[in-house]
């Protein structure tokens, strides 16, 4: 028996599944967080070994137009022409591959970037499958800056259990200058009623129902890498 694989390993082998769907002269939207991270670094890779050629990639946070430009990925920002491809991971994703994302942050740039694709790839490790949305992580709401305190009184009336992300004395600041209301979900809701809901509540910015996006996601398990599409 080898040993057991920790979730960084699972996170890479997802990444790296994904990554197989990269090819020459694409342009790549580039998600955020500990998954996307792995498929940035294997891009840089395949690009690095020659293997890849013609990338340009689309970031969807400053840190990973950080770690791109690092890894050896030519870095354009995102204009109107369509993405060939994009892969994030996500904190939720349900059988329809409806997600929940932006526990990272990076709810808004990586919705108006991965809007662009007709190919959304997600990578996760298998604790992000659930059979519902919000069975494990609350819903992030971008919110301005502005008056924040009024849209959080408005976001109560409609998700009572939730609280402006503050991981420390300061509220979190998106890379957009906007803070963030991580909305507590109910045990039964229509993501979709409660996007429109949401959306139309003054103040709210985006929100992190990624609905219909997602083409593709390999979750990796243990026994090994499933794909769904
Ligand atoms: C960032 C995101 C991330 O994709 C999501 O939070 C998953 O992150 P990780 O791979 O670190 O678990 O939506 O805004």
């Amino acid at each position: 028996m080898g040993e057991p694989l920790n979730l960084e390993a699972l996170k890479q082998q997802a990444a790296v599944r994904a990554t197989d769907l990269v090819r020459s002269g694409m342009r790549v939207g580039l998600g955020t967080g500990s998954t996307a991270k792995y498929a940035i670094e294997e891009i840089g890779r395949r690009v690095g070994s020659g293997e890849l050629t013609g990338i340009v990639g689309v970031a969807t946070s400053e840190a990973s137009d950080v770690l791109a430009r690092q890894v050896g990925i030519v870095v354009e920002p995102l204009d109107p022409r369509p993405l060939d491809i994009a892969i994030d991971g996500a904190d939720e994703i349900d059988p329809q591959l409806d997600l929940i994302k932006g526990l990272g942050g990076a709810l808004l740039r990586e919705k108006l970037t991965e809007i662009q694709t007709g190919t959304l790839v997600i990578i996760a490790d298998h604790t992000k499958t659930v059979a519902h949305l919000g069975q494990k992580a609350p819903v992030p709401i971008e919110i301005a800056r502005f008056g924040f305190l009024s849209t959080i009184e408005r976001l109560r009336a409609i998700l009572p259990g939730g609280r402006l992300r503050q991981p420390g004395a300061q509220p979190y600041v998106t890379d957009n200058g906007n803070y963030i209301y991580d909305g507590q979900l109910p045990p039964e809701f229509d993501p979709a009623v409660l996007e429109r809901q949401l959306k139309g509540t003054l103040g709210v910015v985006e929100t992190g129902f990624f609905l219909g996006m997602a083409t593709h996601a390999f979750v990796a398990a243990p026994d090994g890498v499933q794909e769904y599409r």
